[in-house]
């Protein structure tokens, strides 16, 4: 189950005695290389102990809302924003009541509020619990905003009757949660991707970059895998684990990310340009390291080619997003380069202290024709998963428009 593979997701637990059935779900989801975090309500803690979750997540166990210690460390916004998905597993009656309304007593339910990730519940309670149509009720009202629900198995319960109620088994529901990563709205199509920084040489030992990490064009990359595209990376060097069944293509500098893209333009459906290619490049690299004898030095610096805009100029060119990392007036010089480079779309970002560059975190605005659509603020494995579903809708209304 690759699709797990780094995925952030957030386990809450919640009172019931199928709370011992979380300890193998996180389990799974720890051997399927999920980065998970465990919150558990009061009532989980009388069923299963944090000291076992804790262990087995191998990170500190969230309990309580107003804690100094955990607040400091990662704040409760702060965990909601950090999840690509909340699972509830189990999710009590009286907690799936409590969520239907909007509660937000606790750490667990604030979350739940607070959050724009998926998420997903396993509930688990007696069959005539499950039965009550209040629960049914409360069951409808979270689905219609947006909320999974998984399960429940039917059986022999716990409490030695028999029905519907069980909470699913821990492989089920790892199961289900990895297929909701996945989709085929880009199914045989070929992207291309830059990411990462470009090194623009200036002696044997020196050279100009940014604070590009990489993480939001491997995170695009990643996401169109997952949307069924075959996948060409070409990435600026960075230390991030290469996709696996992507084909990645290393280089250095801006000239060789030119070379890399015009050799694989050709038979590209959709190219996306996340990379922060340096626009300038030092005239005349020195042979030897430069000595520091002068009080100052100078560099002659030459324009490098412009990737993107050369690759929309194409005499057929592929569907073809750009980002924009902006320090000011985002909106405006995002759709200034939309129009200039000839783009269907740009990703605007507003670098900053947390956000952007070298950042786990994002948010975007993205632009096209007359359009645009607020991202907020999330990690960029959710961010690129929106982006990627955003590409794939204009992508097939160009097509569409095409051939009428
Ligand atoms: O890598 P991370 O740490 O995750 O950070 C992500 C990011 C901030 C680098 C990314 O989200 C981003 O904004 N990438 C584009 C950065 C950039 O160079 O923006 P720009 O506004 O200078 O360039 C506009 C567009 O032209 C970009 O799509 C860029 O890839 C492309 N370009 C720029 C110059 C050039 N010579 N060739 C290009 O293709």
């Amino acid at each position: 189950m690759h699709q797990l593979k780094g995925k952030r997701i957030l386990l809450g637990i919640t009172g019931g005695i199928a709370a011992y059935k979380a300890a193998v779900l996180l389990r799974l989801l720890r051997l399927h290389d999920a980065d998970v975090r465990v919150v558990m309500t009061r009532n989980a803690c009388e069923f299963i102990t944090p000291l076992t979750m804790q262990a087995l997540s191998g990170k500190p166990v969230h309990t309580e809302l107003l804690d100094l210690e955990t607040e400091s460390a990662m704040g409760h916004i702060d965990l909601a924003r950090w999840a690509d998905l909340i699972l509830i597993a189990p999710a009590s009656a009286n907690f799936i009541a409590r969520y239907s309304h909007g509660f937000a007593e606790d750490l667990l339910s604030t979350l739940c509020l607070a959050t724009t990730a998926p998420v997903f519940v396993a509930p688990a309670m007696n069959q005539q619990m499950w039965l009550n149509p209040a629960t049914g009720e409360n069951l409808e009202k979270i689905k219609s905003r947006g909320i999974t629900v998984l399960g429940p198995a039917a059986g022999e319960q716990a409490c030695g009757e028999n029905g519907p109620g069980r909470m699913l088994e821990a492989e089920d529901i790892v199961a289900l949660v990895a297929k909701s990563f996945t989709s085929n709205i880009l199914s045989g199509l070929r992207l291309l991707v830059t990411a990462g920084p470009t090194r623009e040489a200036i002696d044997p030992v020196r050279y100009i970059s940014n604070r590009s990490s990489g993480r939001m064009g491997y995170a695009v990359a990643n996401a169109a895998l997952e949307a069924g595209a075959e996948v060409s990376l070409v990435s600026g060097p960075v230390s991030l684990p290469v996709p696996d069944r992507a084909e990645v293509i290393q280089v250095t500098s801006a000239q060789e990310m030119y070379n890399a893209v015009m050799q694989k333009i050709k038979n590209t459906d959709i190219f996306i340009s996340a990379a922060a290619v340096a626009d300038y490049s030092v005239e005349t690299i020195a042979v030897q390291k430069i000595k520091k004898s002068n009080a100052s030095l100078e560099l002659s610096l030459t324009k490098n080619p412009d990737i993107l805009a050369e690759v929309a100029a194409l005499q057929s060119p592929p569907f073809t997003v750009g980002f924009a990392a902006e320090t000011e007036d985002l909106k405006a010089n995002a759709q200034t380069k939309l129009q200039s480079k000839k783009l269907d779309m740009i990703a605007a970002n507003q670098v900053g202290a947390d956000l952007g560059f070298d950042s786990e975190m994002n948010a975007l605005t993205v632009f096209w024709g007359n359009e645009q659509k607020e991202l907020q603020q999330a990690t960029k494995t959710r961010l690129a998963k929106t982006l990627i579903t955003l590409i794939a809708e204009q992508y097939n209304e160009k097509n569409i428009n095409k051939t009428h």
